[in-house]
């Protein structure tokens, strides 16, 4: 990183703050020490400006549309790539040669069952409770069965944590899933690929075979690619911020779920498709279009508009082509399809839209395939979670190994009563 300084001027006092450089993207004004030379503090709710940490995994040009992880365009890596590869990319920094990924694919598929106990701990749910009720508490669970990767400054019991993770996910999510439809737990099987496998425990049950289209398998394998990461976003801010405290790996991940439940973020997938069931037809689109736009409704396009991206979301265009091929594959055609293109195609012709650079996210079109596999929606921030654990545990592993790592503290601007004295209560 290059070296340069800002001067920031507060009343009569001026300091000098370094100006570090990454290797592409903004630079950015180093105010560690702004605080111990002003006595002020910088405020940036939301973190609209805000660096919170140097990552080397995945970068984000939300100008052009363009999202790199380890320097590989998304674009080739869904063309080309496996989720098992990406996977391989973001934990290790390289692409893996023919030997490593056969390791790699191996060490996960002897990490996909979870301890049996597990299963019971299921049946304290609601048959009727969310899946990512579930997901945030299981995950949050495995702390108490695999002590023996818990133990945050072992790297080799950090990778062990991290495959478990990214291995287990699958079986938990489909877990889930059996368990609100009241089908037994399918185990999951050695000799089937990491989304095959999860498809099959998800939709298989033990009375037949289970048969799935290759096309679906490659299909769902991209949409877990397009979901491997994604730099800085909330759920992973909450990752690192809660493994900044030393938290184990388990319970970091579990409150990353917990972020991505929410609808601005990852359940934004299960919003658009129920905002698209909602309007139904065509006609109805500029009904909808108006309510976005309506500063008194608190409706939005969901699947509109991002934080970063102010241009179309390169996830989104892999996305739309990957509709056409699963409808193709499984010989069905959604009206919900034709219902997203349509709101697409008005939103871009609308000033409303363009001059606020709104444009389709990935959630825009994810919740049309997921369906037409046979996801309900309420699994669909599941399967996010389940290809985010990468990113997830890449990036928390990347923070506790840089040596610059503390525990997160942000400050505040303290707006509340100034110190007064108790009134007891007879005198309130
Ligand atoms: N529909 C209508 N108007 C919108 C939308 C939308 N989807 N998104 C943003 N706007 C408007 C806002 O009302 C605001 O208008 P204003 O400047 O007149 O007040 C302006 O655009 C900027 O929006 P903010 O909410 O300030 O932008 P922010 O960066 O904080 O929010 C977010 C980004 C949360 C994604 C927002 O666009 C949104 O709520 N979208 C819908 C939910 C969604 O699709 N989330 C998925 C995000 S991608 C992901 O997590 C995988």
């Amino acid at each position: 990183m290059t070296e340069t300084t800002a001067k920031i001027t507060l009343g009569d006092k001026s300091v000098e703050s370094p100006i570090l450089s990454g290797t592409v993207g903004p630079d950015v004004v180093d105010i560690r020490k702004f605080y111990g030379q002003t006595g002020a503090f910088t405020y940036d709710p939301g973190f609209t400006s805000t660096a919170s940490c140097e990552s080397k995994l995945t970068y984000i040009d939300g100008d052009e549309g363009v999202l790199l992880h380890r320097g590989y365009p998304i674009g080739e890596l869904a063309e080309h790539s496996s989720f098992m590869e990406v996977a391989y990319l973001l934990l290790n920094g390289e692409l893996p040669s023919a030997d490593e990924l056969t390791r790699f694919d191996n060490t996960i598929t002897r990490h996909t069952m979870v301890h049996e106990q597990l299963a019971t701990f299921y049946r304290g749910f609601r048959r009727d409770a969310h899946p990512m009720a579930i997901l945030c508490g299981v995950v949050g669970a495995l702390s108490a069965f695999y002590h023996d990767s818990t133990d945050i400054n072992d790297p080799h019991q950090r990778m062990i944590a991290s495959h478990r993770l990214i291995a287990k996910m699958p079986t938990i999510a489909a877990m889930a899933y059996k368990y609100s439809v009241g089908q037994p737990f399918v185990y999951p099987r050695n000799d089937l690929g990491y989304t095959h496998n999860f498809l099959r425990m998800t939709f298989g049950v033990p009375a037949e075979e289970y048969q799935v289209d290759p096309a679906v398998v490659r299909a769902l394998d991209r949409i877990f690619i397009l979901h491997a990461d994604h730099e800085q976003n909330a759920s992973t801010s909450t990752v690192r911020l809660a493994g900044s405290s030393g938290a184990n790996p388990f319970a970091c991940i579990a409150a990353g779920i917990a972020c991505l439940w929410g609808p601005a973020h990852g359940g934004a997938n299960e919003a658009a498709l129920n905002m698209l069931r909602e309007i139904g037809r065509p006609e109805r689109i500029p009904e909808y279009i108006a309510r976005a736009k309506d500063k008194d409704d608190p409706f939005r396009l969901m699947g509109f508009g991002h934080r970063v991206y102010k241009n179309y979301d390169p996830r989104a265009t892999v996305m739309q082509k990957t509709v056409r091929e699963v409808f193709a594959a499984l010989q069905v055609n959604d009206p919900m399809f034709d219902v997203a293109l349509q709101l697409e195609e008005m939103a871009l012709n609308d000033d409303y839209f363009i001059e606020k650079k709104l444009f389709p996210n990935v959630d825009f079109y994810s919740g049309v395939i997921l369906s037409a596999i046979g996801f309900p929606t309420t699994m669909f921030t599941v399967l996010f979670a389940l290809a985010r654990t990468v990113g997830w545990v890449a990036q928390w592993n990347e923070m506790i190994s840089d040596p610059a790592q503390k525990i997160g503290r942000p400050r505040q601007l303290y707006t509340g009563p100034v110190q007064r004295s108790y009134v007891p209560v007879e005198k309130r």
